[in-house]
């Protein structure tokens, strides 16, 4: 018996891996966060599975359903959104199930953040103007952020932001972020990205606050930094004509490893 956690992706049910597609099809038990994993991901269920929305559950009886599971001998699909690496509470339930000797293994899913470039149509490391990208958050109800992990502290690097969970603090976000990017750096909201109703606001740090709409709570991605919506950057020396590399040395056919 495994239980299987799997990152079930931003929205869209065909944005879920082959492999977490399986597995959730091959376990007669599946719990899924209901507030963000849509419903036509468990179509892929077996018929008759247990299909539980740990929405409204403690992390206690979370567990309890999985030890039941674990007790039946049944595997147990275990769906997050987006990837489960950030902000998936995944971590503190993997500590209980090393505690209880339950096996579980990791399926990664496409994490929101790249749903959300995806939908700009945007690389967030462009040569020259940014090449980091910051996935972070503001503080919330069920978690404070740690004291050194401040916007304004990531903004001064000039880095990409992708700030979760803070559509609804917009104006906060903003006044922290102007003094570093400038009133007219660009920026994009993306509502429920890869979902049908995607929404997506273009706008500099200026003039965000305005044209945001109020139906634009919750499930969004605020995208900061000079590398969206910027054309004037350089080229990557990874495809120039006279960078010299392994698979194509300056002036012979490119070359592929023999398994190619
Ligand atoms: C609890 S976090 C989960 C993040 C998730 N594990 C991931 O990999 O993206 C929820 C936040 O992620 C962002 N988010 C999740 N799905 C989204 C989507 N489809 N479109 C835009 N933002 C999304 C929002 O900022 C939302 O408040």
């Amino acid at each position: 018996m495994t239980v299987h956690f799997i990152g079930a992706g931003p929205g869209a049910p065909d944005l879920l891996t082959l492999r977490g597609r399986d597995l959730i099809a091959a376990s007669p038990v599946c719990l899924y966060a209901g507030s963000l994993v849509p419903e036509a991901v468990l179509a892929h269920c077996p018929p008759g599975a247990r299909i539980v929305n740990t929405a409204p559950l403690s992390l206690d009886a979370i567990i309890d359903e999985i030890a039941a599971a674990h007790a039946r001998g049944e595997d147990v699909a275990r769906l997050h959104s987006g990837d489960l690496s950030v902000w998936s509470a995944m971590g503190e339930q993997l500590r209980r199930l090393r505690a209880l000797g339950i096996p579980y293994d990791v399926t990664p899913g496409v994490p929101s953040f790249a749903a959300a470039a995806a939908t700009l149509g945007a690389e967030l490391t462009l040569p020259g103007i940014a090449q980091s990208v910051v996935l972070t958050r503001t503080s919330g109800r069920a978690s404070a952020m740690p004291e050194g992990e401040r916007l304004a502290a990531f903004a001064a690097t000039g880095a990409t932001l992708a700030i979760h969970l803070s559509v609804h603090v917009l104006e906060t976000v903003v006044a922290e972020l102007t003094p570093h990017y400038g009133a007219d750096c660009p920026v994009a909201v993306v509502w429920r990205a890869s979902w049908p109703d995607e929404r997506v606001v273009r706008a500099t740090l200026g003039t965000l606050a305005t044209e945001v709409g109020a139906e634009m709570e919750r499930t969004a991605l605020i995208l900061v930094g000079r590398a969206l919506g910027q054309e004037g950057f350089d080229e990557s020396r990874l495809y120039a004509g006279d960078y010299d590399r392994r698979y194509r040395p300056v002036g012979t056919a490119p070359r592929f490893p023999e398994s190619a």
